[in-house]
């Protein structure tokens, strides 16, 4: 029964982030609900707390709206207010509640607008912000410090015909109460007023509408010149690694298929890549390992591809960043059967036979380094009271999700990948005993590929970079989806390339362990997408406090390891391909 009502939430959950919400309509004098949602500092757009949680007018019993899960994840715990407005019905200072804050409360307070707290409101689903008071901090001498508290609330909403369009509150008129030098008990009344003015925009218009007011500053600059330039920047730089690569190996090939016919006089101090063709296809070590990671890669690169792709079709509402969120969970279950497939699929060709340990290792590649971070942080959040902490419910859900979908779909696709399995391909027959790999100089290293593999690629999506954090991290709204989808595509297509040169360079010195380096080589960029989190982190954004500290570095590393494994997978495909076509077109004796 328990589960039964846990699966219909699910579903309700799931849906909720797709458009077709209840759309309402009013007659005059028609109550109109205003929900209290969330507090919070200003510059943390993570860290958020439960209005109620202030000291401020509430009812008797608190009711809770039930929200979506999108909603939960943002951070949103709507209930509702003690407001009373009506449909098209102007009201001047009607009393909110009379009540008496202590010295602590006041105190609380005080912090609170110091921290530049700021509230949210939600009417008829658009959201309403202000700030909670006022703070006048002014000159040297004498150095004045003044907070107030926004006692007093000018609601305006503008409305068309029947439906509500849009909704601010403002204090231009309003004087602050003052919070200086309380020595004892307050007593305090909040106010507010409701003003209605008719607007010409459209209903289905109104997110646009909502766009061009926003409480938030938009700082959000798009420099059309130098997104553009990188970009022909990253071709250019492609076309010339693609032509160059190509006339070296041709030339490589030409000299070695004459030598192969002519006169066997082969200069022995430049064997090149030829000579390992006897131990270039070695299996690696820590098979399973390398199968998982590659299985998990190409699990997040459907994943993202499907993300972009709903969104760029228009699929749900990006308004919130809530409704990501959940399409994602739904999209990384449902593509769970993705890795399951490549990972066991490559693991039967490589001839390994624990295929169950192979299955556990791929699901739990991410899902364990998923689930620690998630809990730190959920547990940082839930000690501060902040109403990013999950409810048990929530938490409950998501594991059944997983259990539930992402678990067995893993194991469907490995069965089917198991039992599609061909052979390995090689076109060149190892020999048993290993050929001795001739010392390499510096610049041949893995830490130096690893890091001309992991910039590169950095490099190339570093202007772009700016703008996604700027979305995910602050309140921006990321509009132009279709760069993303070129970005990503470029640094795909960037990975791919630097890896196949990188993996030449190695084999030319005879080196054949160029299985695991080469996801190394440019996985790499996922160390270079944190150190570039660092860097956002202190001189970008205004973040501050355990909370959102925790948080940000905490998915922060989640992010970049997705990019190691998305990169590591790409690159390793791209260099597994090529060094197959070079074999191939060698003519054996
Ligand atoms: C709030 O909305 C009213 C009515 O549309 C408008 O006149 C006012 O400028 C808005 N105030 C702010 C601060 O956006």
């Amino acid at each position: 029964m328990c589960f039964l009502h846990l699966l219909s939430l699910l579903c309700v959950w799931l849906v909720a982030p797709f458009p077709a919400t209840g759309d309402s309509r009013y007659k005059q004098g028609d109550p109109v609900m205003m929900y209290v949602n969330k507090v919070g500092p200003y510059h943390n757009p993570q860290e958020t707390y439960h209005y109620y949680q202030l000291p401020v007018c509430a009812p008797e019993q608190i009711r809770h709206k039930s929200l979506t899960l999108g909603e939960v994840l943002d951070g949103d715990r709507m209930a509702e207010s003690m407001y009373q407005i009506a449909f098209r019905q102007n009201a001047e200072r009607q009393t909110l509640c009379e009540m008496k804050l202590s010295v602590n409360q006041v105190e609380e307070l005080r912090t609170a607008i110091e921290e530049l707290y700021y509230f949210e409101f939600v009417l008829d689903d658009v959201p309403i912000r202000g700030f909670l008071g006022y703070m006048e901090e002014s000159g040297f001498l004498p150095h004045t410090h003044k907070i107030g508290l926004w006692s007093h609330l000018d609601i305006n909403i503008e409305y068309n015909d029947d439906r509500i369009i849009y909704a601010n509150v403002s204090v231009r008129d309003v004087k602050p109460f003052s919070l200086d030098d309380v020595r004892e008990p307050l007593s305090l009344t909040h106010t507010y007023s409701v003003r209605w003015f008719p607007s010409s925009v459209t209903y289905d218009r109104r997110g646009d509408r909502l766009r061009d007011s926003s409480f938030f500053p938009k700082s959000l600059e798009i420099h059309w010149l130098s997104i553009i330039n990188s970009m022909v920047l990253v071709f250019l730089l492609l076309g010339f690694v693609v032509i160059i690569l190509m006339r070296v190996l041709k030339s490589d090939l030409a000299r070695y298929n004459l030598d192969e016919e002519g006169t066997d006089d082969m200069d022995q101090g430049d064997n090149g890549w030829k000579i390992i063709h006897t131990d270039v296809f070695r299996f690696p070590p820590y098979r399973s390992l390398l199968c998982a990671v590659l299985g998990v890669g190409f699990q997040f690169l459907a994943l993202g591809t499907g993300i972009i792709v709903m969104v760029l079709l228009g699929l749900f509402n990006v308004h919130r960043h809530g409704a990501i969120n959940s399409a994602a969970i739904l999209l990384y279950a449902l593509t769970c059967c993705v890795s399951g497939y490549v990972s066991s699929n490559f693991y039967r060709q490589l001839g390994g036979d624990r295929w169950v340990w192979n299955i556990i290792l791929t699901t739990s590649l991410f899902s364990a380094p998923f689930f620690l971070t998630w809990s730190v942080v959920n547990s940082v959040h839930w000690a501060n009271g902040s109403t990013q902490a999950l409810p048990a419910t929530t938490i409950l859900l998501l594991l059944t999700v997983w259990l539930l979908v992402g678990f067995p779909l893993t194991v469907i696709g490995g069965i089917f990948g198991k039992n599609s399995a061909g052979h390995f391909e090689a076109p060149c027959r190892t020999k048993n005993i290993s050929r001795e790999i001739p010392r390499q100089p510096w610049y041949k290293s893995a830490p130096v590929h690893m890091a001309i593999g992991g910039f590169l690629p950095f490099s190339a999506i570093s202007v772009e970079l700016y703008y996604i954090f700027a979305t995910v991290w602050g309140r921006e709204q990321y509009t132009l989806y279709g760069i993303l989808f070129v970005v990503f595509a470029i640094l795909l297509s960037v990975g791919a390339c630097i890896s196949v040169a990188l993996t030449y360079f190695q084999l030319s010195g005879e080196d054949y362990r160029w299985w695991w380096r080469s996801v190394l080589s440019t996985g790499s960029t996922g160390a270079f997408i944190f150190l570039y989190s660092v860097f956002y982190y202190w001189r970008r954004s205004n973040m501050s406090g355990v909370v959102q500290t925790v948080e940000f570095f905490g998915y922060s590393f989640l992010t970049a390891y997705v990019f190691f494994l998305m990169l590591g997978a790409v690159s390793f495909t791209a260099s597994l391909r090529f060094i197959r076509y070079i074999y191939i077109n060698l003519k054996m004796d």
